[in-house]
């Protein structure tokens, strides 16, 4: 099995990473497709990942050093460079799984230009780049956000067009019009757009909560972590709605079935929790975790009159991003019944996959 994969150094990306050299150890060979930073080269960030003592149960592999001397084809790509345009060399692989991506929430300039060069301009030279590669089956991880702001009963393969939260979904959205694209022109039939929901810490995996990066809810709370103002805060969202969260080793399981699968007829797949976990719970607990008490939720009302603290949260930092995701109505991501994450957040999985940020805090 030869994969060509983007984005290993990410949270999912080196999930799906682990979960490929678990499930087909020296039968697999992959070619990585990333960056190295400041003084470490990709292969040394790759190499450091995989050594890790959180990962080593999870990928099983012991000789690491020796893993990656036979069975790891390094190219060094930055998306975000406006030349990279090298054409990828003639091999052949099973699979493309084009990970990689640039998170941003915010709608400011900046952001926006980062996520147009990385994410829909960096795809669309990644794949010309891919002119010499025989491709078997091609895979883009997008969102199932890409939905835009809707409600009820969401289907995989929904756009919201003009319904977007951020530029980060638009620019999901584009990218993958350039995927579908792209896979017609090469002739491709068996490819997927994944679509994964807010991707959280592990839940099956020890350490339990363990990501590597504290963005989504853990970025929300860490917020009221670190406030000092004596100022009480009303917090916006809807009672009625949640999230639909999902561990990212839940995820890359869900991934990876399909990649053993022989199903070929899967445009378009949610990996999502069975539910959404109601706004209410999880924000008050991470409220108490963080021992964060002058607040109170105030629901959908207006707010009129912004303290300083609520300026700075809905205006200039966390709220400003978050917000967008609570206020909405309640929504169901259907699940293709031949690859359901089996996974329902609940009080006790809640706990699970905030206990490596509980640790973190202490
Ligand atoms: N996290 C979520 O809640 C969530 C939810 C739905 C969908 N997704 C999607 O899932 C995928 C993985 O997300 P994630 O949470 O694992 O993201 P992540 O942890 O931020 O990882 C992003 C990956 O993309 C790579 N990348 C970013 N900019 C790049 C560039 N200019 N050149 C080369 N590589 C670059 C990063 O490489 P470096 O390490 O070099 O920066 C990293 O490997 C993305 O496609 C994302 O849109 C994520």
């Amino acid at each position: 099995m030869k994969v060509m994969l983007t984005g290993a150094t990410g949270l999912l990306g080196q999930h799906i990473m682990f979960e490929l050299m678990a499930f087909y150890k020296k039968d697999l060979q992959f070619v990585l497709v990333g960056r190295g930073k400041k003084d470490i080269s990709f292969r040394q960030r790759v190499e450091t990942i995989l050594q890790a003592s959180p990962n080593k149960h999870v990928h099983g592999i012991e000789d690491v050093k020796g893993f990656i001397r036979h069975h790891i084809d390094f190219m060094d790509v930055d998306f975000s460079q406006k030349d990279h345009s090298t054409i990828i060399s003639s091999m052949q692989v099973d699979l493309l799984l084009h990970c990689a991506s640039y998170l941003d929430f915010r709608s400011n300039e900046s952001a926006q230009q980062k996520l147009e060069q990385i994410n829909v301009v960096g795809t669309q030279k990644f794949l010309d780049s891919l002119q010499e590669v025989e491709i078997g089956r091609a895979m883009y991880v997008s969102s199932a956000y890409v939905a835009g702001i809707t409600e009820g009963e969401v289907y995989p393969d929904m756009v919201g067009w003009g319904a977007f939260r951020n530029a980060y979904e638009a620019s999901k959205a584009s990218a993958e019009k350039i995927f579908q694209s792209w896979v017609q022109d090469r002739q491709i039939s068996n490819w997927t757009i994944l679509r994964p929901s807010t991707i959280c810490g592990r839940s099956i995996h020890k350490p339990h909560g363990y990501t590597t990066k504290f963005d989504v809810f853990y970025g929300w709370a860490q917020f009221f972590s670190k406030v000092q103002s004596k100022d009480s805060i009303r917090i916006q969202f809807n009672k009625q709605s949640g999230l639909n969260i999902i561990p990212v080793d839940v995820a890359s399981q869900v991934i990876i079935r399909l990649v053993r699968s022989d199903v070929q007829n899967i445009n378009f797949l949610h990996v999502v929790a069975n539910n959404e976990y109601a706004h209410l719970a999880y924000t008050a607990e991470l409220l108490k975790t963080v021992g964060f008490t002058n607040y109170m939720f105030s629901g959908l009302n207006s707010l009129d009159e912004l303290n300083q603290l609520e300026r700075v949260y809905y205006k200039r930092s966390v709220g400003s991003v978050f917000t967008p995701y609570v206020i909405n109505p309640a929504t169901h991501f259907v699940q293709d019944p031949k690859f359901m994450s089996d996974f329902t957040m609940d009080e006790d999985n809640f706990q699970r996959v905030i206990s490596y940020f509980k640790s973190i805090l202490t």
